[in-house]
């Protein structure tokens, strides 16, 4: 069993929680030890916080670290504050997603929950997060902090930037671009490129 904690313990930290449990009960490999959070002191959900970023920081030992918190900008300042060369950032995958064939890569840190749904040819950044039902078709990239909140779906040759927030519920039409920074407004569908930074909301999505 590997030690693990999960940095941030707000909502999508305790969820991440949940799904470490969920992966030990079809196959034991987690010794989940808590929280870290630089606001939160006291129990969350029956485990312990174990002190904030100084104190993770300051941890002797191998410790396995998930990133959760889903805003893309504040997930890589957390990620950038922990310089601790004791903290490896494992890719966890729930059991009930489906991740695909051999030719998808994810990078260190990324986060894919349950019931999304990988096919080939998909290529994920650093700490990425996938939330629940979401659904990856083939040859979709995606880049280093984005967050996919629930029930996306992005189509094949989509490519979504760094630090994009795509909302709950967003469709994107295939052979799409978002750019860096950029963010999709829940229940959006997406019908051309977003701009770098740009907000884009509705059916057709457009900026506000
Ligand atoms: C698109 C989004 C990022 C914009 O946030 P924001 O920059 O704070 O923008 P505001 O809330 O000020 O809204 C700006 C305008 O867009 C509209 N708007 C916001 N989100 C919208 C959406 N998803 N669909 C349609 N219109 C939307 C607002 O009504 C407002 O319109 P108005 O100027 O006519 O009043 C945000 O509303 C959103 O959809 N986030 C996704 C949240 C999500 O998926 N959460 C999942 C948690 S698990």
């Amino acid at each position: 069993m590997k030690d693990i904690a999960i940095f941030g313990a707000g909502g999508f930290g305790r969820e991440t929680a949940l799904m470490i449990k969920q992966i030990n009960q079809v196959k034991p490999q987690w010794n989940l030890l808590g929280f870290f959070d630089d606001g939160i002191q006291k129990e969350v959900d029956g485990l312990p916080v174990l002190g904030n970023s100084f104190s993770l920081n300051s941890w002797q030992k191998e410790i396995h670290i998930a990133v959760a918190v889903a805003n893309p900008g504040v997930r890589k300042k957390m990620v950038s504050s922990i310089v601790n060369p004791n903290v490896i950032y494992p890719v966890l995958i729930h059991p009930l997603c489906q991740t695909g064939d051999e030719s998808n890569t994810f990078g260190r840190g990324t986060i894919l929950t349950s019931g999304c749904i990988l096919t080939t040819n998909v290529h994920l950044g650093e700490f990425v997060i996938v939330n629940l039902l979401t659904t990856i078709g083939h040859d979709v990239t995606i880049g280093d902090y984005s967050a996919i909140m629930p029930n996306c779906s992005l189509s094949g040759f989509d490519h979504i930037g760094s630090e994009c927030m795509i909302g709950a519920g967003a469709r994107l039409l295939q052979n799409l671009t978002v750019n860096n920074g950029a963010n999709v407004g829940a229940g959006a569908v997406v019908t051309k490129n977003v701009a770098s930074n740009a907000t884009v909301v509705g059916v057709p999505a457009v900026s506000v």
